[in-house]
């Protein structure tokens, strides 16, 4: 048996393909590539939500109204839940959330990643949390519950482009968990917190702070092919690299690494961290190239995303919760699909343990 279920088809969706020969990702019959420089995140929440939850003509409003809504939530964050890791933090937050399976549920778990963020972080630095703004757009928000101030177009827009990208992507890990909870009928908050916690992992969505640990374990540009290496003989994963359904390059990465030149012209990135991470991938994908010629290892998402997230002020330990802003409309729409049109997730296991012993 294979236990990592490769090859193994467990759902029909209309949701997202991804094309890992070719490095295409399609959401909704339309290319990444088109939706990140067209879209807002809130549009993408319409299209995923499209035919599972009856949508409100202003989608920006009501989700608006739901971060206000949820906003409520952050207070009750005693000093035992700030003391968590950020994920663990707003995973707890986000379990104060009813279970139900309206639009209303729907748009609030939308809200809480990108409200409970900001709040749970101010608060681990002594600093009140800061209420939405309903009338700005989620990204921009979102930065300014942040930081305090509004963003600049370019912040604003990276943040944005990062949320569209990563806002569903087949059948991953937590996305499989998010549907095999919404078979049961649990309820839309149930799938998203199994969805959250498999994202936390280093394998998923834990990565990109990671990224930045290596970066800073490289230190200088000439030292990048020496330190990969070294990693590597010590059995060490690059973070950053290689995926399971990608056998090119993650077309994500692309998408990210667009925004994170964009961030770097406005300043927002010094020149050489920026320098450096590109040395870092070059030398990364030599490498690899190299010592694993079996198995093509390319770049993935988490690798700009690091950068981006940086750069943006996100604390690195905070990387996986931003990651879920996005995700979690993709979680949503999967478990709508799967409770209306799918059965019971329930497979067989085959036991390999000891057999009763039969009487002589
Ligand atoms: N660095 C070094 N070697 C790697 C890497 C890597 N990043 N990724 C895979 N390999 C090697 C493995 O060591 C293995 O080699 P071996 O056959 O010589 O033992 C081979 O490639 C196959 O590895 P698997 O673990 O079977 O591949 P899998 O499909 O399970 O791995 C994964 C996918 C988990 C993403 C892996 O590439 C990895 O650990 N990457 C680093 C962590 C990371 O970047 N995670 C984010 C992924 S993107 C996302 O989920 C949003």
């Amino acid at each position: 048996m294979n236990s990592g279920l490769e090859d193994v088809i467990a759902a029909e969706t209309v949701l997202s393909d991804v094309d890992g020969a070719n490095g295409r990702l399609v959401i909704r019959g339309i290319s990444l590539d088109e939706l990140v420089t067209t879209s807002s995140y809130e549009e993408m929440v319409g299209l995923l939500f499209d035919g599972f939850l009856t949508v409100s003509h202003d989608l920006p409003r009501a989700l608006g109204d739901a971060r206000v809504e949820v906003f409520g939530h952050a207070a009750t964050a005693d000093a035992e839940l700030v003391a968590l890791s950020p994920v663990d933090g707003l995973r707890a937050l986000m379990a104060r959330l009813g279970d139900g399976e309206d639009i209303g549920t729907a748009l609030r778990l939308v809200a809480a990643p990108a409200v409970f963020t900001p709040a749970l972080l101010r608060l681990r630095l002594g600093l009140e949390p800061i209420a939405p703004d309903f009338s700005l757009g989620h990204a921009q928000d979102t930065l300014r519950m942040l930081t305090g101030t509004i963003p600049t177009k370019e912040q604003a827009s990276a943040l944005n482009r990062y949320l569209v990208t990563v806002v569903d992507h087949g059948l991953n890990a937590s996305t499989f968990a998010a549907r095999v909870v919404a078979s049961t009928q649990a309820g839309l908050t149930s799938s998203v917190l199994a969805g959250l916690s498999a994202l936390k992992g280093p394998l998923h969505g834990g990565a990109p702070g990671p990224v930045l640990d290596m970066l800073d374990g490289v230190g200088t540009l000439q030292d990048a092919p020496a330190w990969l290496d070294d990693a590597l003989a010590r059995g060490e994963r690059l973070m950053g690299f290689g995926h399971r359904v990608y056998r090119v390059r993650d077309p994500r990465a692309d998408a990210l690494k667009g925004a994170v030149r964009m961030l770097s012209a406005s300043g927002a990135i010094e020149p050489g961290r920026l320098a450096l991470a590109e040395a870092v991938e070059q030398a990364a994908l030599d490498l690899l190239k190299r010592k694993k010629p079996d198995r093509p290892l390319e770049t993935n998402v988490e690798f700009y995303t690091a950068l981006l997230l940086e750069a943006l002020g996100f604390p690195r330990d905070a990387f996986t919760c931003v990651f879920a802003m996005g995700r979690v409309s993709g979680w949503i729409a999967h478990a709508r699909e799967q409770a209306l049109g799918g059965r019971l997730i329930r497979p067989k296991s085959v036991y390999v343990g000891p057999v009763p012993k039969v009487a002589a």
